[in-house]
């Protein structure tokens, strides 16, 4: 069966001054996540915004959170940023020595598991968790900004996983993020992908317009 093709907005290139806005565009125009990227200042360089902004911002959208952590150790925060209104946490697997020991408190607060790799870790790393989470993000930026250029060879691992995924009878969803616009989403479409990450391509003078220029292309390509 053909996996659902999904479009996550990352939340990281909105206006802050006006989420509840930007949010009811994208989900006017048929996004199914809202990406929100959480980082630290040390497994990435930049630092965004932490539980107190999720848990805000959960009063102020039914939609699902698909939260990417780009945080070191990040089994010590899952509980906080479960309780903070997470549907799904991404953790990356370089940032733990136990990735195992992440997965099961991400389950044990009952969220569903995404792992992600950054552009120069192979897919064999990754391949042992993938009948144990939900979701892989292949990262296709080096992880830290907004308003990249995707790197193609990325899309090579993609291919492996969604091979991988087919072979194994798995139902992983294969998210990618960084880069994606709209006159380039059909490379990691063609690669494999079905959930695609898109922020600065999505938000800005016409938030609404733009979400619904993805999310019909998605539906075409998901009714061929
Ligand atoms: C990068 C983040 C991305 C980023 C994507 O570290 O994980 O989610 O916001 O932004 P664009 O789509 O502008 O590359
Ligand atoms: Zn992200």
């Amino acid at each position: 069966m053909k996996p659902t093709l999904k479009l996550a907005p990352s939340m990281l290139s909105a206006d802050f001054a006006k989420l509840a806005e930007e949010f009811k565009a994208i989900k006017d125009g048929g996004a199914h996540y809202l990406h929100i990227d959480v980082m630290d200042g040390i497994f990435v360089p930049s630092i965004s915004f932490g539980m107190p902004v999720i848990k805000s911002i959960r009063k102020c959208t039914d939609m699902f959170f698909d939260v990417h952590l780009m945080i070191v150790d990040p089994v010590r925060y899952i509980e906080e940023f479960a309780k903070s209104g997470a549907d799904l946490i991404t953790f990356h697997l370089e940032a733990t020595e136990d990735p195992q020991a992440v997965i099961d408190e991400i389950r044990r607060n009952n969220c569903k598991v995404g792992i992600s790799i950054k552009p120069k870790t192979p897919f064999a790393d990754v391949a042992p968790y993938m009948d144990k989470v939900d979701m892989l993000l292949v990262m296709t930026v080096e992880p830290g900004f907004g308003g990249q250029k995707m790197m193609p060879e990325t899309l090579d691992k993609v291919r492996e996983a969604r091979a991988f995924v087919t072979e194994k009878g798995l139902t992983t969803d294969i998210q990618v993020d960084g880069g994606v616009k709209f006159d380039n989403i059909n490379l990691p479409l063609e690669a494999g992908a079905n959930v695609f990450v898109a922020g600065s391509a999505v938000f800005g003078p016409d938030t609404l317009g733009e979400t619904k220029r993805f999310c019909e292309y998605l539906a075409k390509e998901q009714a061929e």
